[in-house]
């Protein structure tokens, strides 16, 4: 790599990041059923309707996989836990399992001297409050108060940085307009509805981890970097209706308390009611801000002129595979904005980027030097942004391992490691040892 430890300052924290349905094996250790369970059992949803109940089955082999991630020489190690795996029902009785689970998970990670960044929700919502209404219903904010309660107050004395829900935009608009993750709807009184409940979950569960004493409490956005797809003013204004909704909606709530009045104005007649009286708790301070990034998006008015119909294109740079288009430029110009615009007096996280490719095991060795390049231009933003004086603390690499991709079930590969999905064998790529000797001290 042409990037290492000595270029960023001393206590810049290096990562990498994973998910727990994305590796756990959600089939085991008495989790309760998911709404993403229900999602890729029905057909048309998910590649092959793949789903995670075995997954990388981390859930047995987390020691092995921890010991990799403290060999590459990381400091930390994000990783989310299943709501469903600690509160089976969603509420009410624990899942002993689980909770022991996620303990002896921190310990091994302190163990082996990974700082625990914990992700309290990334996506797989509990079946019996899905079929509540999920997102859509207000009482989400006090089941995920609930579920915070309880399992920090199991680990919370112990990690070192913690987040409630990974990409809410995710959670929100691309499942609930979008219809393209569980529990697929597409449906905008719907997506309004989540668009503001998944930020008051938020708010919630930041109060409760402050009144568990905790500290170091952030929230972890995603972001595409929106262009217009042409020069006319359509696309201009497109470009930045998308913007707003993907990038601003949950920027200007969280660090702001207010919603940008060009997407609240579409959005208003499907709102909640009262929705004004929650924005000072959905803005409650947090120490830190993450951003996922991965991509920038060329956008232009849909066919049908509706507010909220974009065309989503790709230009002619160098793609992954999952078609995301590698603009690294994007970062820098996002870091730049986050830091000036929201998170003024916060350290900013990377909390994951990363590429997909088709890498292949030859000769017992996977050649991913296009997972280096990647890596090593994406360093080379975070640098410059570093330079321009954006106070960013750490860089996640979206993945320790290949996994679970959603609907694109098993075949996009994000990680340093590659896992064979049949034998579950675990195998470092080139990029794993580039990394290793850059992060070595
Ligand atoms: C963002 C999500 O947090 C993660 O679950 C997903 O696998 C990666 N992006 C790659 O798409």
């Amino acid at each position: 790599m042409r990037y290492s430890r000595a270029d960023f300052p001393r206590d810049f924290t290096f990562g990498a990041a994973t998910s727990s349905y994305q590796i756990e094996g959600h089939g085991q250790g008495g989790a309760g059923r998911t709404h993403w369970d229900d999602f890729a059992a029905t057909p048309g949803n998910v590649v092959r309707a793949e789903n995670g109940a075995r997954a990388c089955d981390h859930f047995n082999r987390y020691e092995e996989d921890l010991d990799l991630a403290a060999r590459l020489g990381l400091d930390a190690y994000r990783f989310s836990t299943s709501w469903a795996r600690v509160l089976p029902e969603g509420t009410g009785k624990p899942n002993d399992e689980g909770l022991d689970f996620y303990d002896r998970l921190v310990d091994a990670m302190l163990e082996r001297k990974l700082k625990p960044y914990a992700t309290l929700y990334h996506w797989e919502l509990p079946s019996p409050l899905a079929d509540k209404g999920g997102w859509r219903n207000r009482d989400i904010a006090e089941w995920f108060g609930e579920f915070t309660h309880v399992l920090m107050s199991r680990i919370g004395d112990r990690v070192h940085a913690a987040a409630p829900i990974n990409e809410p935009w995710c959670v929100a608009w691309l499942s609930h307009f979008m219809g393209l993750h569980a529990p697929g709807l597409r449906d905008i009184r719907a997506a309004a509805r989540a668009m503001h409940h998944v930020l008051l979950a938020h708010g919630r569960a930041i109060e409760v981890m402050r009144g568990l004493g905790m500290q170091n409490l952030g929230a972890v956005t995603n972001h595409e970097y929106a262009m217009p797809a042409d020069s006319t003013d359509e696309s201009a204004a497109a470009a930045k209706l998308y913007d707003g909704i993907y990038n601003r909606w949950f920027l200007s709530a969280i660090y702001g308390g207010t919603y940008p009045p060009d997407v609240l104005e579409h959005l208003e007649p499907h709102m909640p009611k009262g929705w004004q009286d929650d924005m000072k708790a959905i803005s409650a301070p947090v120490d830190w801000a993450g951003m996922n990034y991965y991509t920038r998006k060329l956008v232009a008015p849909g066919e049908t002129g509706l507010f909220c119909d974009f065309k989503e294109m790709t230009g002619n740079l160098p793609q992954t595979t999952m078609g995301w288009e590698i603009y690294p430029e994007g970062l820098y110009q996002l870091l730049i904005r986050v830091s000036q615009a929201y998170a003024r007096n916060i350290p900013i996280f990377v909390t994951e980027n990363g590429m997909s490719a088709a890498d292949k095991i030859r000769k017992g060795a996977v050649n991913d030097a296009h997972r280096i390049d990647y890596l090593d231009k994406h360093m080379e933003v975070v640098r410059r942004s570093i330079d321009e004086g954006v106070n960013l603390k750490g860089y996640f690499i979206w993945s320790l391992m290949d996994n679970y991709e959603w609907a694109l079930g098993y075949e996009k590969r994000f990680g340093l490691v590659h896992v064979d999905f049949n034998s579950l064998a675990r195998t470092p790529k080139a990029s794993y040892h580039a990394l290793q000797k850059a992060l070595a001290r």
